[in-house]
């Protein structure tokens, strides 16, 4: 599952400055410190890709990294920041909206979740969102490293469980620990997939 080369490409502040892709791309996103940009660095087998900080807030704009030449990595800002929203979807910043709904590009946005915490509304109304806007979505499990192998499984499942309560189905799952690489054969080979399946078309 050898990633050959992964170069950032550029920094955006809307959809409108992102580069133009004539290839596959996929985008991390979620929650403020969940863990996206470490999951970049994981994935490519780079310490430093992408800008890792313990100071929720980190990421502020789009960044595109391509890799193998065959198809983009986008590190998000994270959402769930915003104090004085008055309904969830507005604490959704500008720049992710915008990404969202106009970034036509994206073939799968997987949805970075902190397997420690139970299932949260922010994250669920963005699913949700995706879902009504009939965007593909993926999530991935993160910090796994932090849990037992016990309670680890019964949290994976509580978090099924309660997407079972809204969704008919579940969604690709991935559990994923950047600190000891768990869970990185699978989103590769899961995007290699996909990428295949869009050659094909
Ligand atoms: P923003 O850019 O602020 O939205 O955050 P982010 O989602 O990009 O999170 P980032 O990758 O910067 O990581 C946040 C903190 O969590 C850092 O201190 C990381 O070292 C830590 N962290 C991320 N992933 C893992 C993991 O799998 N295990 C452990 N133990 N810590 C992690
Ligand atoms: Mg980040």
């Amino acid at each position: 599952m050898s990633i050959k080369k992964s170069e950032f490409v550029k920094s955006s502040q809307n959809c409108e400055q992102c580069p133009k892709v004539d290839k596959p791309e996929y985008a991390f996103i979620g929650r403020s410190n969940v863990g996206k940009s470490s999951l970049i660095n994981m994935i490519t087998e780079r310490k430093h890709l992408a800008k890792v900080s313990s100071t929720p807030g980190k990421t502020q704009l789009i960044n595109h990294f391509i890799i193998d030449d065959e198809w983009y990595l986008v590190d998000l800002p994270g959402y769930g920041f915003a104090k004085k929203s008055k309904t969830l979807r507005e604490s959704f910043s500008k720049i992710i909206t915008d990404y969202v709904t106009n970034r036509h590009d994206v073939v799968c946005f997987f949805v970075l979740v902190d397997i420690r915490h139970n299932a949260q509304k922010i994250d669920l109304e963005f699913m949700r969102m995706l879902g009504e806007s009939g965007i593909p979505f993926a999530i991935v499990l993160t910090k796994a490293d932090k849990l037992g192998k016990v309670v680890l499984k019964q949290k994976v499942e509580d978090y099924k469980k309660e997407l079972l309560t809204e969704w008919e189905e579940l969604p690709e799952m991935f559990v994923t620990s950047s600190l000891n690489s768990t869970g990185r054969d699978e989103l590769v080979e899961y995007i290699r997939y996909v990428n295949k399946v869009i050659a094909q078309g």
